[in-house]
């Protein structure tokens, strides 16, 4: 907390000060935990927009500059060095790992990849066509029901917890894939590293060989670096208010799923491709597009653009757009949805509208195009965004639960109906 204090003044005349805390990186705040108290006012911000609901340490934003770091370290750098383990063992430890850590890191997420033999028969309860987010949420969830009575401090049993999520969410994610095309299940290979096991389990098949190609096996280890962690966007800030009732970290974790499968959030790299393949069938006029995006009448936005807290490029789309342009070449990919992204992107960056209103490419904006080389089904690129986010919710909920300042989280609100009125019994209504 610094020296510094805003002074409030009121309707009524009188005014109060409250204290003011500062970032590390200067971003500064009004704690207002005790204005209420004070004055009996509360603050209105619909969308927090303007509340900070925590301190943490884990991931910042510069959505001015298009800075993003995670534990300090940029994702530029983390994209190019990095590997995704590593990366989520950053995010949940707060540190780079040693070599040995890593290892052991490894060792024990490969010890758990496998899931439950009853849990399979979950899957056959799933109608064939079911979305995989719907899948993947209600399967993590189930994983508590398996889980349960641990031996071991609240610390060790979090950390067990956390290494089986993210072990099992890529074989929760690729049996909803095998259910949905009615293939058997390809259990985990545990020699193969994450990214490729995944691959592997999404297409291996009993009765021929896979080998995965290796530069798909980097790209999506990027991609799931990228998608690591995004401070308090929408499913992060669910995981951590549904843990702040108390409730175990599968719950938990389900609970961030959901958040994260809806168009606004992570549901757009699938609205995204839905888009792109639309006006490509519609001979491609972008112009077209972008004057449906600015007619608020019709009920169209440009997926895949504008971020809340972005008001520059998306580092993440930089990296993913330039991902995209290297891989499809060395794929020999001439994939038309590539072409109609770029000239979107064109369009929009060069017309006032866009510009007026910061709104620029965000993560999913090019990630779709990638899924679609690697063979991801459509439908799928929200849980390919899941896999990438899971040991964010996992530090932020770590962090949260460690915090020893944490309340349950439990916003107010400004009622506006009816006032106290009498019970009408029904026969005189
Ligand atoms: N296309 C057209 N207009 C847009 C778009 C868009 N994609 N995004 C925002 N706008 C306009 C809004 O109509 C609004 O205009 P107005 O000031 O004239 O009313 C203005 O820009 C501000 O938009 P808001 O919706 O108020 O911004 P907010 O911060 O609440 O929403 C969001 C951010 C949800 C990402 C929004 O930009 C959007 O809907 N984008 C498309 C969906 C998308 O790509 N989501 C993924 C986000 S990234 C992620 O979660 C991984």
């Amino acid at each position: 907390m610094s020296e510094q204090k805003a002074t409030i003044t009121f309707p009524e005349g009188n005014s109060i000060e409250l204290p003011v805390s500062e970032g590390s990186e200067k971003e500064k705040a009004i704690d207002i935990s005790n204005l209420r108290a004070q004055s009996g006012y509360i603050t209105l911000d619909p969308g927090y927009g303007n509340t900070g609901s925590c301190d943490s340490a884990i991931t910042f934003i510069d959505g001015e500059q298009g800075i993003l770091r995670y534990r300090g370290y940029k994702i530029e750098d983390l994209a190019e060095h990095s590997s995704f383990l590593e990366t989520s063992y950053l995010l949940i430890n707060g540190k780079l790992p040693t070599a040995k850590e890593l290892q052991t890191f490894d060792d024990k997420i490969r010890m758990h990849t496998l899931l439950h033999e009853d849990v399979k028969s979950f899957y056959d309860g799933f109608p064939r066509d079911a979305h995989p987010m719907a899948i993947l949420a209600s399967v993590v969830v189930s994983l508590s029901s398996f889980y349960q009575d641990e031996a071991g401090s609240p610390e060790e049993v979090s950390y067990l917890n956390s290494i089986r999520l993210m072990a099992k969410l890529p074989t929760i994610a690729a049996w909803a894939y095998k259910k949905s095309i009615g293939h058997p299940f390809t259990y985990p290979d545990n020699k193969r590293s994450y990214s490729e096991n995944f691959l592997y389990m999404m297409f291996g098949l009993p009765v021929e060989k896979y080998e995965v190609d290796p530069l798909i096996v980097e790209v999506l280890d990027t991609l799931l670096i990228l998608h690591a962690d995004h401070e308090q966007n929408c499913s992060t800030s669910t995981v951590r208010i549904v843990r702040s009732s108390g409730v175990n970290l599968f719950a938990s974790i389900a609970a961030g799923i959901c958040a994260l499968w809806g168009w606004r959030h992570g549901g757009a790299n699938q609205q995204v491709i839905e888009m792109l393949n639309h006006i490509r069938e519609d001979g491609g006029d972008v112009k077209k597009y972008i004057a449906m995006a600015k007619d608020k009448d019709s009920g169209f936005r440009l997926m895949g653009f504008g971020h809340r807290v972005y008001k520059n490029y998306d580092p993440r789309a930089s990296v993913i757009r330039k991902k995209c342009e290297q891989v499809l070449q060395k794929l020999n990919n001439n994939d038309p949805t590539l072409e109609i992204a770029r000239k979107l992107e064109e369009a929009a960056l060069n017309d006032d509208y866009f510009k007026e209103r910061n709104l620029y490419p965000n993560v999913d904006f090019y990630s779709g195009i990638l899924y679609k080389a690697m063979r991801i089904p459509v439908n799928a690129f929200t849980v390919m965004f899941a896999l990438g986010r899971l040991p964010g919710w996992i530090a932020h909920a770590k962090e949260y639960t460690e915090d020893p300042k944490n309340r349950i989280g439990r916003p107010r609100q400004v009622y506006t109906g009816e006032t106290e009125r009498e019970y009408v019994p029904i026969d005189k209504r």
